[in-house]
């Protein structure tokens, strides 16, 4: 099979297509000041790590001003930086490293709510009744005799309803905390407001956005009641896969997606990524035919559980789906609204979106979590399109299961008084080294979520180097892509070398062979490029759950 190598040239324009992006969460990367919460100048410290992993872009949650009310997803001005995070100076230190270093930043765009402390919002109190800052959000009168109930049904995605009632007896929208109030995307000026922000951030320098909440912007005239309540951002269940929900995937969005990718092509090279949790992947297709976004999560991938047949499907849809509106499909496992795949593999039933792990559930056998998450990321780098990774899952670092109540602070877990534990577990402090304080995560051992015992052997200056370790693994794997411009290619399924448990394809001359169940399979003859099967030789036989990528 010989390669089709692109130019470099050819490549920059459109890096979206193939770049790897590594996720940041800012809070719990690493922690410059040593206050406990990550910051800026602790991301720009070890910038060099992730240029060490051989990443094309980073992606960084929310680090603007906010209460913190959804850990940054409640904005309280978008054109600052968080004094928890840094300065604006701060963020010009880091980019300049980052792009010093050939990373690219994207930043997180949260615009179908604000914070309620956002000035706008509080302009919109202060004004009253059928004024015109009340317009820039979704305010209505309630239901019941007096307007004691809500105006519908609608639940908020962390529990409870979606509506708060204010003094003057208006209810106003909040699809996810009553602190992050939905703004009002008919009104023209909440558009012009978010151009500007867009321009912003563009200016400073930024390569693009992901865009928070891409799906739920726009909401169905007269606010109809939801038939069926479902409060995950997932939407409706598969059931109801054709039913138009009231404010998850509403046609208006388009347009609104079209008015950022306008913005966005005043500028060269840059690219949005949207955040649309829909119950289909043609349905998430929507979102990036030509003119709306570049990419967007493909979260079908990231729900399909380690298995020969439903993985080539959902690679088979992704494929025909994104390339049919002449989309890359992204591929992703991880993120900081999931559990990490790692722990999430080694279920067989998976808590529902956004519930989380408690410690009085069923613990997961971590060893079986490593084996399969390394199988499935080896799986995923070797497709052709963009790969998202999250941080620490390069590490193979499992979910925190066992954190208390006390130190909780997702707002699920508050809103449904602890029933749905929430997602602070996939969110706690990576570990840099074993034996510092908070493990290298700052030099005062302070942290906002308190790291398990068991995040140690995680260490990434313990894998550093050692052969068989998950972060050399991921290099690896990131390094063979990059040279082979797997990200670029195509994918074919090569059923010639895969035997009867096992799923092979080959992109751009690398095949890639994944052992599912039973019994070891043989290795065709070729250079053995990368492997999870740790001291593998090209003699040898590959194991269940292990995946070998082979230059044919
Ligand atoms: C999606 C974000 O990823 C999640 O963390 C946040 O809670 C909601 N949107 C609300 O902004």
């Amino acid at each position: 099979m010989s390669e089709n190598l692109l130019l470099d040239s050819e490549i920059g324009r459109e890096w979206w297509r193939s770049a790897v992006i590594y996720q940041i969460y800012p809070r719990s990367f690493a922690d410059g000041d040593g206050d406990g919460m990550g910051d800026l100048k602790g991301i720009t410290q070890r910038m060099g790590e992730l240029q060490e992993l051989g990443i094309d872009a980073i992606w960084f949650s929310p680090f603007f001003k906010s209460p913190q009310k959804d850990a940054g997803y409640d904005v309280s001005d978008y054109k600052d930086i968080d004094p928890l995070f840094g300065t604006l100076a701060d963020f010009d230190v880091m980019l300049a490293k980052a792009t010093s270093m050939g990373i690219r930043v994207i930043v997180d765009l949260v615009p179908n709510h604000s914070s309620d402390q956002h000035p706008l919002f509080q302009a919109a109190l202060a004004a009253g009744k059928g004024s015109e800052e009340r317009e820039m959000y979704m305010f209505r009168e309630g239901t019941g005799i007096k307007g004691e109930l809500p105006p519908n049904n609608w639940e908020s995605v962390f529990g409870g309803p979606a509506w708060t009632q204010i003094e003057d007896g208006q209810w106003y929208l909040h699809i996810f905390d009553s602190s992050q109030p939905d703004f009002n995307w008919d009104n023209p000026k909440v558009i012009e407001e978010f151009e500007s922000v867009l321009r912003f951030w563009l200016d400073r320098g930024v390569a693009g956005f992901r865009i928070d909440v891409a799906h739920g912007m726009a909401k169905e005239a007269g606010l109809p009641d939801v038939v069926e309540n479902n409060s995950t951002m997932t939407g409706v269940s598969e059931e109801l896969k054709d039913y138009q929900h009231p404010f998850w995937g509403q046609p208006g969005v388009h347009e609104i997606n079209r008015r950022f990718r306008k913005v966005l092509d005043e500028y060269q090279d840059r690219a949005m990524c949207g955040e649309a949790w829909l119950s289909t992947i043609p349905k998430m297709a929507q979102w990036v035919r030509p003119g709306e976004y570049h990419q967007t999560f493909n979260f079908g991938y990231l729900a399909c559980p380690w298995d020969k047949a439903e993985l080539r499907k959902v690679v088979d849809e992704s494929i025909k789906e994104f390339g049919g509106v002449g989309a890359p499909s992204t591929w992703v496992l991880s993120n900081h609204d999931t559990i990490r795949h790692a722990t999430r593999m080694a279920y067989d039933e998976i808590p529902k979106q956004g519930d989380g792990i408690g410690p009085d559930y069923p613990q997961p056998d971590e060893a079986l979590g490593q084996r399969l998450a390394r199988a499935a990321s080896a799986f995923m780098l070797g497709l052709p399109g963009g790969a998202y990774i999250y941080q620490g899952e390069e590490l193979g670092l499992p979910e925190h299961t066992t954190l208390e109540g006390k130190y909780r602070q997702d707002p699920t877990y508050f809103r449904t008084k602890g029933e749905r534990v929430g997602r602070d577990g996939c969110r706690v402090p990576i570990p840099w080294e074993a034996d510092a304080p908070a493990m290298g995560f700052n030099t005062t051992g302070e942290a906002w979520l308190p790291q398990p015992n068991s995040y140690k052997i995680y260490a990434r200056a313990s894998q550093r180097g050692v052969a068989g370790s998950t972060l050399e693994l991921y290099k690896r794997l990131i390094k063979v892509r990059k040279d082979h411009q797997m990200g670029h290619g195509s994918l074919e399924w090569a059923d010639e070398y895969a035997g009867k448990n096992s799923l092979a394809y080959i992109n751009n001359g690398v095949l890639v062979l994944a052992n599912f169940t039973g019994s070891a399979i043989s290795l065709p003859k070729g250079e053995l490029l990368a492997t999870t099967q740790h001291d593998l030789t090209i003699e040898e036989v590959l194991e269940h759950d292990q995946v070998a990528w082979i230059k044919l």
